[in-house]
């Protein structure tokens, strides 16, 4: 019989792991992952792998990336997203991220800087000194704006915004946590979780239904800008044509509300936490952005060059990964950090445990983002994964960094951020990795 990787302590008859998962993910995933580079874990009665290595990580997601599909958490997303291009697997979704990827590619995340400076200008300039401001739903907010304006060409109401920042995150726990239990097992039972899980489905496909109508209808003469709905639409092209029926459309259109809403927000509140809770950081990453002009210096080139700035997002990133769990699931017989482990083998990987490494980084779990300035090399490419890697990786990558970074810009040239004195914010693992409750205090920086 084939040698089975070790078992992560403490699995209960019938359940596993299922319950340990579902009360605190976070904590099972960080304690599992000193187990073993390559663990077992026991959803319910089954089976799963635990990839704790980023070596072993980067086989699965680049080398190997053939002989694995997106496996049983993605499936609980389908009710959701259907084939959109996040879950589609094969052809169609080759062909789909050839469509887009010029979409996301730096010459039109140029195109996009206007809009995202307009609506994070609105969202600082509704702020007032010394206030305190809840961040995250801030940051929601406009992420959701961005998103569909850059890519759909539709202004939201804050009646519809509000209806994603209230569903989302229900649709996203839920897939989380159902990707932690034996398939099917509780899903049909009409506990009041399923029925908020499938009733805030329902309203974000009648949401995504409506504006979707709204926007084919709409009379876009006068607009020269092609957005990733004509790309969808106005093919030539008989395949692609067939592919995007109006059925797809929707799909692609909730997938990058989903992808564009729900981790975005979480990179810009962390980044501006860990700003708050170094200020002498944040004085120097103000010092780097006070003259920075968005309005004259907006292109993707002149941003990047705000290196302390990105060296802040990039630690944020590591330390707070948005998307810090995500599955795979093996398509074939797989060789696999000493194993030999069965087709259709479930693997787990936690990027938040992985990025903490303490053989990779020195002082894992502090805050030191000149170690991307002063000692960039030290780190391999595999052990710094908070967008992917390898085919299905983010395709929103660019896109993200230049919204995270012209939002901070925003902020710090206005105000200052301070938390309260012990202030905690702990991370809560809500599908994306978001901050509790994060209250901050702004200082105006510049008369107003
Ligand atoms: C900080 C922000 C973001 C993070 C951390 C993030 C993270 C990720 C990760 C880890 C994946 C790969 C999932 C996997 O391997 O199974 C992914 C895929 C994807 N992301 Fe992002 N994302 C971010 C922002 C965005 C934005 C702004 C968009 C759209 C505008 C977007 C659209 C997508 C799409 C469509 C995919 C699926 C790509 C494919 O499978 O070909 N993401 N993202």
């Amino acid at each position: 019989m084939a040698v089975k990787p070790p078992l992560v302590p403490n699995a209960k008859p019938l359940i596993g792991h299922a319950l340990d998962i579902w009360q605190d993910p976070l904590k099972f995933f960080s304690a599992a992952a000193r187990t073993a580079p390559l663990s077992r874990i026991k959803i319910g009665w089954k089976d799963a792998c635990l990839i704790s290595n980023h070596e072993l990580l980067y086989q699965i997601l680049v080398t190997d990336a053939k002989k694995y599909d997106k496996g049983i958490q993605y499936e609980r997303a389908r009710a959701m997203l259907g084939d959109g291009v996040l879950l589609a697997e094969g052809d169609l979704h080759f062909r789909q991220r050839r469509l887009m990827q010029p979409m996301f590619n730096k010459p039109s995340v140029n195109d996009y800087i206007d809009a995202m400076h307009t609506y994070s200008t609105a969202m600082v300039e509704s702020w007032r000194d010394k206030e305190v401001v809840e961040l995250y739903p801030e940051f929601y907010r406009l992420a959701t704006r961005v998103v569909i304006d850059t890519l759909f060409s539709t202004i939201m109401s804050d009646a519809d915004v509000e209806l994603v920042r209230a569903k989302m995150p229900v649709v996203i726990a839920g897939i989380e946590k159902r990707g932690a239990l034996p398939p099917r097992l509780f899903d049909t039972i009409p506990t009041p979780e399923n029925r908020a899980f499938y009733s805030a489905i329902a309203d974000l496909r009648g949401l995504g239904d409506r504006l979707v109508d709204d926007r084919l209808s709409m009379n876009r003469d006068g607009d020269a800008r092609t957005d990733l709905m004509d790309v969808l639409t106005d093919t030539e092209d008989e395949i692609t044509r067939r592919d995007n029926d109006r059925a797809q459309i929707l799909n692609e259109f909730l997938t990058f509300l989903t992808a564009g809403s729900e981790t975005t927000p979480s990179a810009i509140a962390w980044s501006c936490y860990l700003l708050a809770k170094h200020p002498e950081i944040q004085e120097q990453v103000r010092a780097e952005v006070g003259e920075f002009d968005l309005n004259a210096d907006n292109t993707v080139q002149a941003i990047q060059q705000l290196s302390l700035l990105h060296a802040v997002v990039k630690e944020a990133l590591r330390l707070y990964p948005p998307v810090w769990a995500l599955g795979r699931r093996s398509l074939e017989e797989i060789s696999l950090g000493g194993y030999d482990l069965p087709s259709g083998t479930q693997v787990f990987y936690s990027v938040y445990a992985i990025q903490r490494d303490s053989t990779v980084y020195e002082d894992p779990d502090e805050f030191k983002p000149r170690r991307w300035i002063d000692t960039p090399k030290k780190y391999p490419r595999s052990a710094f994964l908070p967008f992917g890697a390898g085919v299905r990786n983010c395709i929103g990558e660019h896109f993200a960094w230049i919204e995270i970074s012209i939002a901070i810009v925003n902020i710090l040239q206005r105000y200052e951020l301070s938390l309260q004195p012990g202030q905690q914010v702990p991370p809560a693992a809500m599908g994306a990795l978001v901050p509790g409750a994060l209250p901050v205090r702004l200082r105006s920086v510049v008369p107003r």
